[in-house]
């Protein structure tokens, strides 16, 4: 190491940790001293840790052990630390003096905002299933080009699995520019942004007048769409009115009504397939994953591109209930939001938590059309979090 590198770690002043997320707001540390498992520490409001001597080296954020541009590690923590290092708080920071000469420098507020115990900051919400008389939250176009708008749009779809857009202006490709303000779109075989309105030729119901019960999105590949954005351009027609139902609520009240039936969905796995001329887009998964604590990870619910039932023909019979038993609490009226989309709205959910469908319209009374994209939620959680840099 430089001797330039060593002025800037043995300096007193704040320690830099190599992050974009605030962490300076900690209060100072008090003491740290050298015990059988680590250094313990204690901070200015009583709170107290022992960090491992493993941990804190391999948590060094010096340049050799922390990228300096891309803030990425470099250090690798293959071997057991033995050797206790020299400790020192410099204004109320912790300094330390491993036994090879390495030095590392460990900013109080990093330290505090790290420690085991504290709790874990997110700016991404947790999600909340929908109830009775569940309203979306309205954004107007003109607030989403704002960061608080734009954060209160981000903190609904990532908490709700929905939200809406208003008043937007009645131009083509008006999503694609909002969809890429938060991140890249998601291309599928029907391309990365799409119109859904009658045409000749269909190769999907969505493309027809016909009702469309509520469904997800391309649940015949290995990772469908997370957030499906649909932006309303006309909506003259009779009927077409737009559905919704939330996988996290109705799989609750599945819980609650019928536990067999949702032990069966959520652990037979079933096939899904989308078949034209150019593609043949096939999974097998089931129905419902819950994660192990019971929580739904994602819903694969679409009746006509659920392919063939391969099971044993013993378990048909039960598959076929439960799966009757889901279907009728997604479509009952105390589950479903429905509304009309207004041109210049925009819709946006969470395809594989909240299930969408839309009426029946008459081609012939007016003209219908929305243009769609899809994105991941990785892009909306992490737009969140840049924006909460900043608060
Ligand atoms: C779709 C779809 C809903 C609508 O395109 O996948 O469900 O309102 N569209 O047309
Ligand atoms: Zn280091
Ligand atoms: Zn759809």
């Amino acid at each position: 190491m430089n001797s330039a590198l060593e002025t800037t770690l043995t300096a007193p002043h704040s320690p830099e940790m190599g992050e974009l997320n605030p962490y300076q707001t900690g209060p100072a540390l008090t003491q740290a001293t050298l015990t059988q498992k680590g250094v313990a520490l204690e901070w200015q409001d009583g709170q107290q840790t022992t960090l491992p001597l493993r941990w804190l080296r391999d948590h060094c954020a010096c340049p050799a052990c922390r990228h300096p541009q891309t803030r990425e590690r470099l250090y690798l923590p293959l071997e057991a630390i033995t050797e206790p290092p020299n400790v020192a708080l410099q204004d109320g920071h912790l300094h330390l003096q491993w036994q090879d000469g390495h030095t590392s420098a460990f900013h109080r507020g990093w330290l505090y905002q790290r420690r085991p115990e504290a709790e874990q900051m997110s700016a991404v919400p947790n999600i909340r299933p929908w109830v009775d008389n569940f309203a979306p939250e309205h954004i107007r176009h003109s607030d989403f080009l704002t960061p608080q708008g734009e954060k209160a749009w981000l903190t609904a779809m990532l908490r709700d699995g929905l939200a809406l857009m208003t008043d937007g202006p009645l131009v083509e490709e008006e999503v694609s520019r909002l969809a890429e303000r938060i991140g890249p779109q998601r291309a599928t075989n029907f391309g990365a942004r799409f119109d859904v309105r009658s045409k000749p030729n269909p190769n999907n119901a969505a493309y027809t007048a016909v009702g469309l019960p509520l469904h997800i999105d391309l649940p015949n590949w290995r990772h469908p769409p997370d957030i499906q954005l649909l932006y309303c351009l006309q909506n003259g027609a009779s009927g077409g009115e737009s559905l919704f139902a939330d996988g996290a609520r109705v799989v609750e009240a599945l819980r609650q009504q019928d536990p067999t039936a949702l032990a069966i969905l959520s652990e037979t796995p079933i096939d899904f397939r989308f078949q034209d001329e150019t593609h043949d887009i096939a999974t097998r998964a089931p129905v419902i994953t819950l994660d192990s604590a019971g929580n739904l990870v994602e819903m694969r619910l679409n009746n006509w591109i659920r392919d063939a039932l391969h099971l044993p023909v013993e378990q048909m019979e039960a598959w076929y209930s439960a799966y009757a038993l889901l279907w009728k609490l997604f479509h009952s009226e105390a589950h479903q939001l429905e509304f009309t989309l207004l041109p210049g709205q925009m819709v946006a959910f969470d395809n594989r938590r909240v299930l969408h469908g839309r009426r029946e319209f008459d081609p012939n009374s007016g003209a219908r059309h929305l243009q769609g994209t899809y994105l991941d939620r990785d892009m909306l959680a992490s737009r969140l979090r840049v924006l909460a840099r900043n608060d």
